[in-house]
């Protein structure tokens, strides 16, 4: 549950990605795998609110996009038996486990059906893990649980909610374009930002 103030441990984290950004591609990612781990540490300042499931899907909620599109932060949200279908990212991704669970498997598609890179992984809370176009970026994720929401929280290279990426037919291989969105966005976390630039848009 979030305790009042620790919406401050978030707003730490984006400017100790925002000092870094400039390190770009895996070596960013690496670094900011070790802040993560730091951020999943403690499970007291998610807003209650970037944590709801939906009945049927599994949700992306925004906690912060980065006004450049240098990179994003979103909490993964599953409900019970939620997974995903095979995707990729096409930017690097940190992956830290904040609640429950997850399991996830990695692929290889070479023109064919997907195959497997290894077994399906568990994610427990406190748990970081790497995605990136260099170092795999095909996986296929679900829920450790069948009773419970469990939530992840992601940082990527880019506004993933407006990337265009692909999911992969189980069966063929064959990819598919989408765009995630999200369900959710974070309001305030930075309020001199989001006026600054509400300002900027109603300027044009
Ligand atoms: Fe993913």
């Amino acid at each position: 549950m979030r305790q009042a103030g620790s919406l401050e441990r978030l707003r730490a984290f984006v400017r100790d990605i925002e000092q870094m950004v400039g390190l770009g591609g895996l070596r960013l990612a690496e670094r900011a795998a070790d802040r993560m781990r730091g951020l999943v540490a403690q499970d007291d300042w998610l807003p209650d609110e970037m944590a709801v499931p939906d009945k049927k899907f599994y949700q992306q909620h925004l906690l912060y996009a980065d006004p450049q599109d240098r990179f994003s932060l979103v909490s993964f949200v599953w409900g019970p038996g939620h997974a995903t279908p095979i995707h990729n990212h096409t930017v690097w991704g940190v992956i830290g486990m904040l609640r429950g669970g997850e399991y996830g498997q990695r692929f290889s598609i070479d023109g064919g059906a997907p195959v497997p890179l290894g077994p399906d992984e568990l994610l427990s809370p406190g748990a970081v893990e790497i995605v990136s176009p260099t170092h795999g970026d095909i996986h296929r994720v679900r829920n450790a649980h069948d009773d419970r929401v469990s939530v992840s929280i992601h940082l990527y290279g880019g506004n993933i909610g407006r990337i265009s990426r692909s999911v992969f037919d189980p069966a063929t291989g064959a990819p598919k374009d989408f765009v995630s969105g999200y369900s959710r966005r974070l309001e305030g976390l930075f309020p001199q930002l989001q006026a600054a630039c509400g300002q900027k848009e109603q300027n044009g």
